[in-house]
């Protein structure tokens, strides 16, 4: 089947490049971040059974579904039941909402690169990141106009994405060695600087002590799951891509454990930087860990910077070091954005890819400018929220309803068996008929009634339904893209 797709160099850098694309920006700030937030080590129980039930899991049906049906998610989900295809589309109409945003991230880190060379932010970093460099509007009803010194690192970005997608897979194995391998390297670098600060012992504490109360509340269990689809890229069609360009009998199970574990292991390696430096900060300023932290972005361009300004030996290089490392741990996972949407569009009506990637590359661009306005960051919050509190989980839900009911999960493993080096048994079925499912669902149920209770992060009601919008638009372009009839090819081996 398919005998002319492209494929990986080698299984190590499918791995790689699996690895790649699950280690980003989510693994530096959001996961210590919600550890903190969800009772800090207790998070890490429902994290990692999140991660055997669920993440390992689905990670399993995506390398089995992409491998089998030799196609990205649309054609692949089409390839099981006709109707299903939409899931596919909707699954890379989600990945889309990201990928306009998650440059734009990525282009803050490229400016912070430069302001850290001589520490620009100075004492006030918050004041610095709000009102100077992003000079917010105030409201996501006044764009107010765009900040250059952001379209500039945008456009860097993407062309960095373009010149790293465009001579194909085989370039790409190489790239996503030298952007995999760097972050760790430099993740090193700062896990010894932080652990050697004076202070550090007291952020670690805060990171990893256990408050058992916390296991007891629903909401930590949710948190932990969305972390675990988040950070393993699921339900966005790019791991079913990036094993559709694996050769026949490849290996399946062990793969798909070896990829999660690295992650999430690096998750938990990337806590410890980030938490001895907040203890060093915390001491520094007299406080104590939890009233020095912020959520989010925040804790990436506000408190890492206020803690690195305060290092007693050369600071800027560790600033560098600190934005490098986002960089190089974005810059791939914005890869694996980019490709599954094109390889969408060129499976099923056989466009030539050398021109889909920069028509993807320039309005992925001109649209994210949006996101560069003084009034972008506010939209970016938003698109954030609806792409991965709704898009993600309820993507992820199909998934699960698919394979478990309309393929049959016990089909799929039998299949996932033949060709891995170890066998998965019953429990998997399990986790794909019933546990996942269910956890998914109910999380969409309660993100639902608590948007519709309480509209989200104190916007507007219109800007919230501007999200609704484009959230029920992306459902409706994916059924009008099933929709088109797929080019047929007369070639021996071609799909649909
Ligand atoms: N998993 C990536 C991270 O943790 C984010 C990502 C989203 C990657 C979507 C690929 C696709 O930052």
């Amino acid at each position: 089947m398919n005998e002319g797709r492209e494929r990986w160099t080698s299984r190590t850098s499918f791995i790689i490049a699996s690895i790649g694309a699950a280690i980003g920006l989510g693994n530096v700030w959001r996961f210590p971040y919600m550890c903190y937030e969800n009772g800090g080590g207790a998070f890490l129980i429902p994290y990692f059974v999140a991660l055997f039930t669920a993440g390992i899991p689905l990670m399993i049906v995506e390398y089995g579904l992409g491998r089998k049906m030799q196609a990205g998610a649309p054609t692949a989900f089409a390839g099981v039941r006709k109707g299903t295809e939409w899931i596919g589309w909707l699954a890379l109409m989600v990945v889309m909402l990201i990928f306009l945003f998650y440059p734009v991230i990525m282009a803050w880190c490229v400016d912070y690169v430069v302001y850290a060379f001589n520490l620009s932010w100075g004492t006030d970093a918050k004041v610095f990141f709000e009102q100077d460099f992003l000079q917010l509007s105030g409201s996501p009803g006044i764009l107010g106009g765009i900040r250059w010194p952001i379209v500039i690192g945008l456009a860097v970005v993407w062309l960095a994405i373009y010149l790293s997608l465009f001579k194909g897979l085989k370039a790409l194995s190489k790239i996503v060695f030298y952007t995999v391998i760097t972050p760790w390297v430099i993740l090193v670098i700062m896990v010894i600087r932080g652990l050697t600060l004076p202070g550090a012992i007291e952020g670690l504490k805060f990171y990893l002590t256990p408050n058992f109360a916390a296991l007891l509340n629903p909401r930590v269990w949710l948190a932990a799951y969305g972390q675990i689809f988040f950070t393993l890229s699921l339900a966005m069609g790019t791991m079913i891509v990036y094993s559709s360009y694996l050769p026949k009998k490849s290996d399946i199970t062990n793969n798909s454990f070896m990829v999660s574990l690295a992650n999430c292991g690096t998750s938990f390696f990337a806590g410890f930087a980030v938490f001895s430096i907040l203890g060093y900060l915390a001491q520094a300023m007299g406080v104590s860990v939890p009233q020095v932290t912020q959520s989010g972005f925040g804790l990436a361009f506000i408190t890492y910077p206020t803690a690195i300004r305060l290092l007693p030996f050369i600071p800027a290089f560790f600033g560098i070091l600190f934005f490098l490392l986002l960089l190089t741990l974005g810059i791939d996972s914005a890869f694996s954005q980019i490709e599954p949407f094109v390889a969408g569009f060129t499976d099923k009506w056989h466009f030539n890819k050398k021109l889909v990637l920069p028509v993807v590359c320039v309005c992925g661009f001109l649209i994210g400018i949006i996101f560069t306005t003084r009034g972008g960051y506010y939209w970016l919050d938003i698109i954030d929220y609806f792409a991965s509190s709704y898009g993600l989980t309820f993507v992820g839900l199909l998934e699960c309803i698919v394979i478990g009911y309309i393929y049959k999960a016990h089909k799929m493993r039998e299949y996932v068996n033949e060709v891995s080096d170890f066998k998965i048994g019953k429990w998997w079925d399990v986790c794909i008929k019933i546990i996942t499912p269910v956890i998914l669902g109910i999380s969409l149920i309660l993100n639902i009634i608590a948007l519709v209770r309480k509209g989200y992060g104190g916007y507007p009601t219109w800007a919230t339904a501007v999200g609704v919008l484009i959230t029920l638009g992306i459902i409706v372009i994916s059924f009008v893209l099933m929709s088109i009839k797929a080019k047929a090819v007369h070639e021996e081996g071609a799909e649909d």
